[in-house]
C-alpha cells in the first residue's frame, strides 16, 4: 500500500513536471512584446531618402511568395503586382508546388518525406517558406500582402520577423541573410513538431504556423544566440505593427483579414487567463494515470498472490476491491 502510494506521487510529479516543461514557452510568449529587438521607426529612412543608400545591405535582394502554381488568383494580383512593380531590381520567386518539393527533393532530403506527408497543404506551404530563407536568404511575403514601399531599409538587418498584436510574430512576412541561425533552428525543429493535434487548426498553427515560429523565436532568443547585428549576426530584429501596415509610412498593406493575430492570440491568452483550470487539469490527468497505474500495480499483485492460491483482497487498494467486488463475486458462484 505504502509502495503503491509512493509509485502514485512519484508518476504525479513527473507528469505534471512534464506539463508545465511543455507549456512554459508558451506561457513565456505571454509577456515577450520583443521590444529589446523592435526596429524602431527612428531607424527607418523615409521612402526614397538619401539614407537609404548608406545602410549596409545584407540581406539579398530576392522576393520569395508561394502559391499552388503559376497562375495566381486574381483577387492577389493586386498584391503580388504592388510588390514585383516597386522591385524591378529584385530577384522575383514564385514557389509553386513543384518547385518547393524539387528544392526540398534536391537540398534537403531529410526533410522530404516530413514534408511529403504533411496532412494539411498550408504546411508545406508554411514549411516551404523557412527553407527558402535559410537556403537562398531575401525577403518572404504573403500573397495578401501589398508593398507599400520599397523594402530595401529591411535588407539592413541580418534577419527580422513581425510582430502580431498582442502576443508572438507571425511567418507572413520575413527577412534573412542565407544561412541565419534562427531560420536554420526552424528548419531543424520542423520535423520535432509534425505532431498531430486532433484539431486542424492547432496542428497547422503548432506544427508549422504562426504558433511554431514564435515558440521557436523564443527558444532561439533564450539560447543566447540572438546576438550580433553584423553581417553574419545572429540577431532577430522584430518589424513591430506600425512599421509592419498601421502607416503610410508603413513597408506592407495588408490585403485580407490574417488569423494569427486574432485566433491564436485569443487562444494563447485564454491558456494565460485560464492558468488555474489548466493547472487543475494536469492534475486530473495526472491523477487518473496515477491512478490507472496503480491499478495495474494492484492487478500484477494480484495475479502473483493467485499463483499462491490465495487471493488477497485486503492487500489491494479500496477503491479498486470497491470496484471490482461485484465481478469477483459473479465469477466465484459461476466457479462453484
Ligand atoms: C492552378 O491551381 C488551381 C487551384 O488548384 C487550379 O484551379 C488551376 O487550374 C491550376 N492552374 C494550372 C495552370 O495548372
Amino acid at each position: 500500500m505504502r509502495r503503491g502510494l509512493a509509485i502514485f506521487l512519484f508518476i504525479n510529479a513527473l507528469i505534471v513536471t512534464f506539463l508545465v516543461h511543455s507549456v512554459f514557452t508558451l506561457l513565456t510568449l505571454l509577456i515577450e512584446d520583443g521590444s529589446t529587438d523592435a526596429i524602431h521607426s527612428a531607424e527607418i529612412p523615409a521612402p526614397n531618402s538619401p539614407l537609404i543608400d548608406s545602410l549596409p545591405q545584407l540581406i539579398p535582394k530576392i522576393i520569395h511568395q508561394t502559391y499552388i502554381n503559376e497562375s495566381v488568383p486574381e483577387h492577389w494580383r493586386e498584391a503580388q503586382t504592388s510588390c514585383i512593380d516597386l522591385h524591378e531590381d529584385y530577384e522575383y520567386r514564385l514557389w509553386t508546388d513543384a518547385k518547393s518539393r524539387e528544392l526540398i527533393a534536391t537540398e534537403y532530403p531529410w526533410f522530404l518525406n516530413t514534408f511529403d506527408n504533411y496532412t494539411h497543404p498550408i504546411q508545406r506551404a508554411d514549411a516551404i517558406r523557412y527553407f527558402v530563407l535559410a537556403h537562398y536568404g531575401g525577403i518572404y511575403i504573403d500573397l495578401d500582402d501589398g508593398c507599400n514601399r520599397r523594402l530595401d531599409p529591411l535588407l539592413s538587418y541580418p534577419s527580422w520577423v513581425r510582430k502580431t498584436a498582442p502576443t508572438g510574430i507571425s511567418n507572413d512576412a520575413m527577412g534573412a541573410i542565407p544561412g541565419h541561425p534562427f531560420f536554420l533552428l526552424v528548419i531543424e525543429s520542423l520535423r520535432g513538431y509534425n505532431r498531430d493535434w486532433a484539431l486542424p487548426y492547432i496542428t497547422v498553427m503548432y506544427s508549422t504556423g504562426p504558433l511554431f515560429l514564435s515558440v521557436i523565436w523564443k527558444k532561439y532568443m533564450a539560447s543566447g544566440a540572438d546576438v550580433g547585428d553584423g553581417p553574419s549576426g545572429g540577431r532577430v530584429r522584430v518589424l513591430m505593427q506600425d512599421e509592419y501596415n498601421r502607416h503610410a509610412w508603413s513597408f506592407f498593406s495588408h490585403h485580407r483579414g490574417n488569423s494569427w493575430h486574432g485566433r491564436d492570440a485569443r487562444f494563447i491568452f485564454w491558456m494565460g487567463r485560464n492558468w488555474m483550470l489548466l493547472t487543475a487539469g494536469g492534475f486530473l490527468i495526472a491523477a487518473v494515470v496515477g491512478m490507472g497505474l496503480w491499478w495495474i500495480y494492484g492487478r500484477v499483485l494480484l495475479l502473483g498472490q493467485r499463483r499462491g492460491g490465495k487471493v488477497p483482497w485486503r492487500q489491494m487498494p479500496s477503491f479498486w476491491r470497491r470496484h471490482n467486488q461485484k465481478e469477483y463475486e459473479l465469477l466465484e458462484r459461476h466457479e462453484v
